[in-house]
Formats: structure tokens, C-alpha cells, sequence
């Protein structure tokens, strides 16, 4: 298994371009599921979950060509198994994702149950329920789920939370369902208006998506199209702190500033600067940061996505920090890693408090999940001497090549393959 190793006391100084979004990525692949012809996106990020969603999708019956620019044709679905199997959704949960396409489109899904991960239970009722109040019959048996309808006729659908993977699955099952959906409390991430806008190309008729509310009109059919992914705002959230914690100066190109309001305005209370320039987002260290208060929420509040990774920050600055986390419910499993570079951070149930000027000193550390890994080689990029990061599968289902990336604007940064777990 890879690893990767920091000399952590670099500045970050330089430009870093920002790749496409992960998280919208991976809904729009499932999207093209719905379509007459094949689809194709450009902006499409190297990324291990990316790769294990092409093969879902291959899987199904898609012919699915190229990585940077990704094209997938569905044709070959209608006679294929319609089947996301146990050993694609354990490895990545999005795979449920091609629940709502299959339904809508083909009229039946069978799609292993993911069961809990890492960061949480993480429940699919949301889904199934939206599912079932289009008229889709749910049957759960030997841990699959199967969605089954002759045509799905549009209903009124309130979440019970903002989900966004729920959103996005139910949303791909109206559009082609007969009448019009209404989707109340319907999550506000840019991802999901990233998908209304594809589907919209596609000839789906949606209105509302980035507000609570969304309608949707069903239609009899879709085309493929050519469609560009959006810069991803997490990635761009990342460098930014790696650039505030170095004291460092980076231009982040492409960094869609726009659907980073929060993250930013936590930043600039820390006492970073960040400055929207035409090409991207500048952000420049301060020699000293303040502490920062923040609770998670859905969009436009504090991404849970950018949690771990602000923690590092808060660590660094001078005085105490409160992050509550409240869209997971294990997500400071960075917390003990973190200790054990420096951190001194006390969590009571969701709310984790730090006390500041961490001094981190590099050691060998385990990364966990996607985002605690990353906030490993933010830790590892100030800490006195080596970092040494194990499993880095993790890192790589959402940043690519971080490694090489970070080192072109002065980390210390390196990836040994195949070193032992
Ligand atoms: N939830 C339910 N029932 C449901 C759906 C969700 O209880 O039917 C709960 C979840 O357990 C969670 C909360 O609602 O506690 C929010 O979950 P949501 O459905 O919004 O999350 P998701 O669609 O599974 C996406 C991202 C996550 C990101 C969350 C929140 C993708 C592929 N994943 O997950 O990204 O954290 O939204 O913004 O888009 C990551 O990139 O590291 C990552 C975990």
C-alpha cells in the first residue's frame, strides 16, 4: 500500500489549479444513465471513486470511454442487470445513486444495501421514500434493495432532511416520470444544481434546484450531451488552509468562490486573506491565525466536508476553538490522529473544543477517511520534521494526486508505493 511523506515548515507559494468536482462527478455519471445517446464530460478528476463508478456503470451495460473527458453510452442498459452489487456500493456509497436513472428510465433497481461507513449509519429512507411516493414498490431481501414501477407518476415529496444524495436520486427518477414532482426541503448544494442544470441540457424540465424547493416535469425522454464539470469547492477549500497555515500565498485557479462563502468567511475570521482575482481565489497566510467557532450545516452553511480540515487550522491559532459537527455522527475520527501530532483537542459528543498554538512534530499517522486524510497532510505540511501518512486510498477516491500537486508550489511532499499498511 502507498504512503506519503511530509518535511513539514514549507511555504505554499505559487498557482494550483482546481480540479472538478468529486461530488458532482459522481451523481452526473449515474445522469447519463437517463440519456438516448452517449454523454460526455470534460473536467472529469482522476479519482479512485470516479474509476469505481465507470465501472458500475460498465457493470450495468454502459460502454464507458476515456477518464479526463469521459464518455458513456448507455444504449446497452435496457438489456443489462440493472444491478449495483454488494461489492461496488461497500467500497463507495454514491453507487446507490443509480438507483433513481435506473427507475426512472427503465422502470426497476436492484441495489445492495450500503449499510454504515466510517463517518456514519448513513441511511437511504430519504431516497427510498421519494421513490416510493412517485409509486415505485420497494422490496428489501438477502441485503438488496429492489425499486420497481411501470411509470412513475410525480407526487409531493418533503424530506425529512436536506439530503443531498437523496435529492439528486429522486430528482433523476422525476424527470422522467409522468407529471410533476414537487421535492420540499430539498438540499441547496451546488452539486445538486450542478445535476439540474445537466438534466436540463438533457431536455428535463426542473426549476428551483440551489433553493428548498424544486419542480420538477416529467418527460418521455432525454438526450446524451456534452457538458463540462464544475470546479470542485472542497479541493479549493484544502489548498486554501494549506495556503493559511503555511503563511503562504496561493492562487487558486478556477476556485469557484462563488459556492464558498462560508468557508471563506470562517477564513477571513481567522484572519486569512482571501481575495477573488479573475483567474481564481488568492488566499494569504497571516503570521498569526485567531480562533474560529463553527457549526456544520447543510449549503450555504459550513460544509461538513471542510470540517477536518479546518480543525487543523483551528489548532494553529492562537486562543480556543468550538466545531460542532452536525451532519455526521463520527466524523472526528481525525481527532486522536491529530492528538497524536500535537493537537490538543477535547470532543464531547458532536462538539469537539481546542485550545490553540499547536506545536505538531511529525510522526507516522493512519488516515481514516477521505477528509481526515487530508487533514493529516495539512497537519504534516507544518509539522517539525516527518509525517508519514498510511493508507492513502483514502486520499486518493477525492484529491488527485495531491502529492505532486502540493510539492509544485514548495511542500515537501512524496508518495512511496507499495510500502507496507
Ligand atoms: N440521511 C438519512 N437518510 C437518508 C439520506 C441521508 O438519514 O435517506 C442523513 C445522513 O446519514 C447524513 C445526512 O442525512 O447524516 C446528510 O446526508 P446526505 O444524504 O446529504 O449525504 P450524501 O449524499 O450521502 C454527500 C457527499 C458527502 C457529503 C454529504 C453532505 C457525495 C458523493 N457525497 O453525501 O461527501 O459529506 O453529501 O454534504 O456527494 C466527501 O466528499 O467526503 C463526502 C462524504
Amino acid at each position: 500500500m502507498d504512503k506519503i511523506v511530509i518535511h513539514g515548515g514549507a511555504r505554499l507559494n505559487g498557482e494550483l489549479r482546481v480540479l472538478g468536482a468529486k461530488n458532482a462527478a459522481l451523481p452526473l455519471q449515474c445522469a447519463a444513465l437517463l440519456g438516448d445517446g452517449p454523454t460526455t464530460y470534460r473536467h472529469v478528476p482522476r479519482l479512485s471513486d470516479v474509476q469505481t463508478m465507470s465501472q458500475l456503470l460498465v457493470g450495468l451495460g454502459c460502454a464507458v470511454e476515456g477518464d479526463r473527458t469521459l464518455t458513456i453510452d448507455p444504449t446497452g442498459v435496457q438489456d443489462g442487470p440493472k444491478e449495483a452489487p454488494y461489492e461496488l456500493v461497500k467500497t463507495m456509497r454514491a453507487s446507490v445513486t443509480v438507483m433513481g436513472p435506473l427507475l426512472g428510465r427503465h422502470g426497476f433497481a436492484r441495489v445492495s444495501l450500503p449499510g454504515g461507513c466510517a463517518i456514519g449509519a448513513r441511511p437511504i429512507d430519504q431516497h427510498l421514500r421519494g421513490f416510493e411516493a412517485l409509486g415505485a414498490k420497494i422490496r428489501m431481501s438477502h441485503g438488496y434493495v429492489e425499486v420497481k414501477a411501470k411509470r412513475l407518476k410525480g407526487a409531493r415529496i418533503n424530506f425529512d432532511m436536506a439530503t443531498v444524495g437523496g435529492t439528486q436520486n429522486v430528482m433523476m427518477a422525476a424527470a422522467m416520470a409522468k407529471g410533476t414532482t414537487v421535492l420540499e426541503n430539498a438540499a441547496r448544494e451546488p452539486e445538486v444544481q450542478e445535476l439540474a442544470i445537466v438534466l436540463g441540457k438533457m431536455g428535463a424540465k426542473i426549476a428551483g434546484a440551489g433553493s428548498p424547493t424544486i419542480e420538477i416535469e416529467g418527460v418521455d425522454a432525454l438526450q446524451g450531451i456534452d457538458h463540462a464539470i464544475l470546479p470542485d469547492r472542497i479541493e479549493a477549500g484544502t489548498f486554501a488552509i494549506a495556503a493559511a497555515i503555511t503563511g503562504g500565498d496561493l492562487l487558486l485557479l478556477d476556485a469557484p468562490s462563488s459556492h464558498m462563502h462560508a468557508v471563506i468567511a470562517k477564513l477571513e475570521e481567522a484572519g486569512v486573506r482571501c481575495r477573488v482575482e479573475p483567474e481564481g481565489l488568492r488566499v494569504i497566510g497571516p503570521d498569526e491565525l485567531a480562533p474560529i467557532d463553527l457549526v456544520t450545516r447543510p449549503h450555504p452553511g459550513f460544509p461538513t466536508d471542510m470540517q477536518a480540515q479546518m480543525m487543523v487550522l483551528a489548532t494553529l491559532a492562537r486562543g480556543q476553538s468550538v466545531i460542532t459537527e452536525t451532519i455526521f455522527e463520527n466524523r472526528f475520527m481525525h481527532v486522536p490522529e491529530l492528538c497524536r501530532l500535537g493537537a490538543d483537542i477535547h470532543v464531547n459528543g458532536n462538539v469537539a473544543v481546542i485550545r490553540g498554538k499547536a506545536r505538531y512534530t511529525g510522526s507516522i499517522v493512519m488516515a481514516t477517511d477521505l477528509r481526515a486524510s487530508a487533514c493529516l497532510v495539512l497537519a504534516g505540511l507544518v509539522a517539525e520534521g516527518k509525517t508519514e501518512i498510511r493508507r492513502v486510498y483514502h486520499l486518493d477516491r477525492g484529491y488527485e494526486t495531491i502529492e505532486k500537486r502540493l510539492r509544485k508550489v514548495g511542500a515537501k511532499i512524496r508518495r512511496y508505493h507499495g510500502a507496507p499498511s
